[in-house]
This record gives structure tokens, C-alpha cells and sequence, in this order.
């Protein structure tokens, strides 16, 4: 099977640099056609330097990085630097990057590339807020029949919230954009907190990655290591959920993850509630279902996967 084509829209966050550098390895399966920041963990001007940084970490600045949408479709930009640190990459020192940012918008470049590839053969792989791949479906809605698959980080049913009590951060941050996305009709696979909460990256996992020895191996650690600190206090669990990753590794081995087909909808009126993501689990709405929205993971395995092919880099 020739690899997949698939464009990563990312806050990077040292989660989402794990997810970058996991489908970097892995051209066998996955072919990364472009990278679009968006405004989430840290301002844009930061996630798109940070995605920039992790392409040459993983030595691949040939990676075309797109600058996306700066703000949430239609509220104000909340951030998250008391996880992810002042930078969004805390833990390794890592260098400034070099390799040039596009000129073009991101959510021109999702839009295009899209038109241009034939339909069902271009993947969507959200990492943060939903803010460009919502715009993009806003400004070219015939674009939404041609998306093969939208495989999301974002949203938490019986985990429930990590940003507020009911909602997770991506979700949360731009929920009008959510809405739109779970609306579009493509085909959508989601992994929730409910999948994320049960990767975590405890001590012998995060060794193995030290162990590499490899640049990548060491920054991998690092970047946990300073994560870790808010996580285990968090949740007082043995190691950190690494969320982004589960996104890349289902492209790699889908039979990693288990979950149902069921129907997601975005709650965005009410205070409280902000961003949650109403999964109907026990199929009790009568709604038709809109989302593969996963439950499990086989974390030895995804640890196992993540650890062979970073070892590549
Ligand atoms: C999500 O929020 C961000 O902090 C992480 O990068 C991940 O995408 C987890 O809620
Ligand atoms: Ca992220």
C-alpha cells in the first residue's frame, strides 16, 4: 500500500512535537504533505517555530510549514504554558530553526491541496484547536466530500475535562470550530482523553527513549520529563498521557485502538460546559453517528511502536 497523504495542523507542544517527529519515521506508512500551525498551547508565532524546530530535530527541513489562523473563530485565545512551558517545547535546549516558513496560509494551503489531490486520498491529522481546519471548511465547503479521514487529539467522555471540569483543551479553546468539524460529514476518528489517559509515559518508557541516545531520543525525554511534573501532580498518575502521538500511531497500526462509531456533538452555549464533547457512548440520543470516537489503546504496543521508529530519526 503506497503511504498515506496526510497533513499535520499542530500547536506543537512537546506532545505534538512526538506526534511530528512519530510520522516523520514512518514514510513507509505515512507521507506528510505539509504541517499548518495553529494558536493553541502558545501564541501562532510560536507553534509554527516550534513545528519548524522539530522538523530539523527530526532532520527532515524539507517539511513545508504553513503558518494558520492566529485566534479561535470567535472568541479569545486561551493557552496552556502552565503545561507546555513559556516556549510550548520546555525541557531540551533546541536550536532556532533555519528552514523557511511558506509563504502561504495554512488554511489556503489545506484548502488546495485538497482541490488538487483526488478525492478520498488526502488526511487530516488535528493536533490543537480545530481553528484552520474549520476556516478552511467555512471558505471552500466542497472540500469537506473530498477529506479521505480527519484523525483528531481532542475531546474526553468518561475522562471528561482536563481544561475545565467538563471540556478538553482543543475542544474547548475553539468550540464553534469543533462544531463545524463534527458537522462536515467526512469520515472523523477521534482520540479523546479517555485513549490518551492510558498512554502514559511512565519512568522505563521515558528511559527507553533516553536510551536512543540520539538527539531525538534525548529531546523525546526531556520534553516528558518537564510535562510530567505538572501531569503527575495532576493526576497523580506514574508518568504523563502522551495525547498527540495516539493521532499518528493509529495511521501506523490502527489495531492499536478500539472504540464505537457513534454520535459527538459540541456543546458551545453554555458556560460551564464550554467545549464538551457529548458523546453518545451508550447510543441512547437516536442521532446518527458521526465519529469513530475511541475508547482503548494498547499502550505497551504504542509504547513499543513509538520507541522503534523514533529510534530511526
Ligand atoms: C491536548 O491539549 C494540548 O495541551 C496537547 O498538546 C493535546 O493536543 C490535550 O488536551
Ligand atoms: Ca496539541
Amino acid at each position: 500500500m503506497p503511504p498515506r497523504k496526510i497533513i499535520i495542523d499542530t500547536d506543537p507542544g512537546q506532545d505534538d512535537a512526538v506526534a511530528i517527529l512519530l510520522a516523520l519515521a514512518s514514510p513507509e506508512e505515512i507521507e506528510v504533505l505539509g504541517i499548518t500551525a495553529v494558536a493553541g498551547n502558545v501564541p501562532l508565532t510560536l507553534t509554527e517555530r516550534n513545528a519548524r524546530i522539530v522538523c530539523e530535530l527530526a532532520g527532515k527541513p524539507d517539511t513545508k510549514v504553513f503558518a494558520g489562523c492566529d485566534a479561535p473563530i470567535a472568541r479569545k485565545l486561551i493557552t496552556a504554558e502552565h503545561v507546555h512551558g513559556k516556549t510550548g517545547l520546555d525541557g531540551p535546549t533546541l536550536r532556532d530553526p533555519t528552514m523557511p516558513l511558506q509563504d502561504r496560509h495554512g488554511v489556503d494551503f489545506i484548502i488546495d491541496t485538497l482541490r488538487r489531490a483526488p478525492a478520498g486520498t488526502v488526511t487530516l491529522c488535528p493536533l490543537g484547536p480545530l481553528t484552520n481546519i474549520a476556516t478552511a471548511l467555512d471558505r471552500a465547503p466542497d472540500i469537506a466530500s473530498r477529506i479521505q479521514e480527519i484523525v483528531l487529539m481532542g475531546g474526553a467522555y468518561f475522562e471528561v475535562g482536563n481544561i475545565t471540569p467538563a471540556a478538553e483543551f482543543n475542544i474547548h479553546v475553539d468550540p464553534e470550530a469543533a462544531r463545524m468539524v463534527f458537522a462536515c460529514g467526512a469520515p472523523i476518528t477521534v482520540m479523546p482523553l479517555d485513549v490518551t489517559h492510558k498512554a502514559l509515559v511512565t519512568a522505563p518508557r521515558n528511559d527507553a527513549f533516553r536510551a536512543m541516545g540520539s538527539p531525538v531520543g534525548v529531546a523525546v525525554a526531556e520534553m516528558t520529563d518537564f510535562f510530567e511534573r505538572f501531569d503527575k501532580e495532576k493526576y497523580g498518575n506514574a508518568g504523563a498521557p502522551l495525547h498527540d502521538p495516539c493521532v499518528t500511531a493509529y495511521l501506523i497500526q490502527p489495531e492499536l485502538f478500539t472504540g464505537r462509531h457513534i454520535n459527538v456533538e459540541i456543546e458551545t452555549q453554555s458556560e460551564l460546559t464550554l467545549g464538551m464533547t457529548v458523546a453518545d457512548w451508550w447510543r441512547v440520543s437516536g442521532r446518527a453517528p458521526n465519529a469513530m470516537f475511541m475508547g482503548d489503546i494498547d499502550a505497551d504496543g504504542f509504547f513499543e511502536l513509538l520507541t522503534n521508529r523514533l529510534s530511526r530519526l
